[in-house]
């Protein structure tokens, strides 16, 4: 695209940002822009606790997701307490852009590990606190969440889940926010928000692998039998030695 047309698009999404981002946020997505990993920006998708997401498209007229993480958040100290804990990022600083260039930073590196090895959105890039990555969805429209469509076929959708995390585990990756909340549905089932995934050794990888297990039981027994969360993990386990 001329060099031109992409600048007054830009700017034109700047102007949608101008009220909702500091000033560093709005530098990285203007750089963004005239990189061309982002060509147009779209409505808002989401407000979460800690970022915002955006659909856009870009350059090669693909539809993204724009994932931005805000800096001032009440999840700081969770964030922090994650980062020091996760032997990639033991000496982060308590510095709150800092901290959140590593959390963008660290969504990033998962998804590029798991991609296309189970089913997430392609990341295309990351730069201070912002996310650039597949949009799973249609025309703006997201891919319903788990939770709200619940499962098609259960016995099937948590095998596919299983697999999942059998797959993140061989990987050296636990999800550690795994559930129905995290899960899109479309043709099968898609995995998102990996900010918090931790690598295996991270002391705290265990416990969060028991507790994505036990979400993951506690939502699909409402519609299907499921082992014990004890046997899910034992079947984690030997899945990875075998
Ligand atoms: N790649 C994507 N494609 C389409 N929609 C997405 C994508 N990533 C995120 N979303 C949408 O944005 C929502 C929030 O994304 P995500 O779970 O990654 O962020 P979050 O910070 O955990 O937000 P929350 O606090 O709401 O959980 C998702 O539920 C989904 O609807
Ligand atoms: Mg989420």
């Amino acid at each position: 695209m001329a060099e031109e047309k992409r600048l007054k698009k830009g700017q034109e999404a700047f102007k949608i940002y101008k009220e909702v981002f500091d000033r560093s946020t709005l530098l990285t997505l203007y750089t963004l822009i005239n990189k061309g990993y982002i060509d147009e920006v779209h409505g808002a998708v989401s407000t979460g606790k800690e970022a915002n997401v955006f659909h856009g498209v870009n350059e090669d007229n693909r539809e993204i997701a724009i994932k931005i993480y805000r800096v001032a958040t009440s999840e700081f100290r969770t964030k922090w307490s994650y980062l020091i804990s996760d032997p990639r990022y033991r000496h982060v600083t308590k510095n709150p852009r800092k901290v959140v260039n590593l959390w963008a930073q660290r969504e990033f590196s998962t998804l590029k590990t798991l991609f296309p090895k189970i089913r997430l959105p392609e990341p295309f890039v990351v730069y201070n606190n912002v996310v650039v990555m597949e949009f799973l969805g249609k025309n703006g429209l997201p891919y319903p969440l788990l939770k709200d469509t619940g499962p098609e076929d259960p016995e099937k959708d948590f095998e596919v889940v299983m697999n999942a995390v059998k797959t993140m585990y061989g990987e050296g990756i636990v999800h550690a926010d795994l559930s129905e909340y995290n899960i899109l549905v479309y043709d099968t089932l898609y995995f998102i928000d990996f900010a918090q995934a931790a690598i295996l050794d991270d002391p705290r990888a265990e416990e969060f692998l028991l507790r994505d297990l036990e979400n993951v039981r506690h939502f699909f027994s409402k519609y299907c039998d499921v082992p014990e969360t004890e046997n899910l993990l034992k079947e984690v386990r030997e899945w990875k030695n075998m």
